[in-house]
C-alpha cells in the first residue's frame, strides 16, 4: 500500500481533467496575465540565464515569456526530455520557434541538430510546469519525476517559479522528501512567494 502515491494520483487526475476542459480563450487570457506579472518581477529582470518549459495541453502558455525574455537580451534555454532516464536536459535556444519541433508526448523541444546542452548549476531561474501546488510550495508533477531529478543538479541559489491557474492551487499536496518545492506561485490573481 502507498497511500501518498494513491493521493498524487487522484489529485492529478481531478485537476488535469478540470485543466483540458478550460476553454482556449480563458486559458490564452490568464496565460497572458500570469505572464505579465512574471514580466514585472525583480527575480525576472535580474536573471541572466533562465530556462522555462514549453506548454502543452492547456498548461499556462509560455511563448510570450520565451519571445520576451529573448528581445530582453536573456540566455534561454528550454527542456528536453529523454523518457527511458526520466530526466531533462537544458538546451538553450537561439531562434524561436524555428529551433523547436514537437518531441515526447507532442511536447516542443529543440530539434537534434538545434541541441546545445547547458549546465544546470548556469541557470539563474526556472519555470516550473506543474499540475497542482499548495500555499508551501510543494508541487504536483505528471509523475515522472522529472522535475524533482533536474532541480536538485541546479545551483542553490537558482529560483524555482511555477506557473498555475488559481483552479490548480490545492490546500494540500501530498509531498515526499523527493519533491522538491518552489520558491514563487504565480497565478492569475497574484505572486505568492514561499519563505
Ligand atoms: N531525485 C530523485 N531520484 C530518484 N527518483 C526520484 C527522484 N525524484 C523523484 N523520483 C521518483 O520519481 C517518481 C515520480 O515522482 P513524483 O510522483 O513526485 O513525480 P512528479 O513530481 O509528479 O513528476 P514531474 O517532476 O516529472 O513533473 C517517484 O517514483 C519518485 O520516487
Ligand atoms: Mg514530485
Amino acid at each position: 500500500m502507498n497511500t501518498a502515491h494513491q493521493l498524487k494520483h487522484k489529485l492529478r487526475k481531478e485537476v488535469l481533467e478540470a485543466r483540458i476542459a478550460l476553454p482556449p480563450h480563458v486559458v490564452a487570457e490568464k496565460s497572458a496575465r500570469i505572464i505579465q506579472r512574471f514580466l514585472e518581477l525583480d527575480e525576472y529582470r535580474y536573471a541572466s540565464t533562465i530556462m522555462t518549459y514549453l506548454d502543452f495541453r492547456n498548461e499556462v502558455q509560455t511563448g510570450e515569456l520565451v519571445k520576451r525574455a529573448m528581445s530582453d537580451g536573456k540566455r534561454v534555454a528550454v527542456p528536453l526530455a529523454d523518457p527511458s532516464s526520466c530526466m531533462l536536459t537544458a538546451s538553450s535556444l537561439n531562434f524561436y520557434p524555428d529551433d523547436l519541433e514537437p518531441g515526447a508526448w507532442g511536447i516542443l523541444e529543440p530539434k537534434p541538430n538545434c541541441v546545445r546542452p547547458l549546465d544546470p548549476r548556469e541557470l539563474d531561474l526556472i519555470v516550473v510546469p506543474g499540475v497542482a501546488f499548495d500555499m508551501r510550495g510543494n508541487r504536483l508533477g505528471y509523475g515522472g519525476g522529472f522535475y524533482d531529478r533536474f532541480l536538485l543538479r541546479t545551483s542553490p541559489q537558482a529560483l524555482f517559479i511555477a506557473l498555475a491557474y488559481e483552479m490548480q492551487l490545492c490546500d494540500r499536496v501530498p509531498s515526499s522528501s523527493q519533491d522538491v518545492r518552489m520558491h514563487c506561485l504565480i497565478t492569475e490573481e497574484r505572486v505568492i512567494r514561499i519563505n
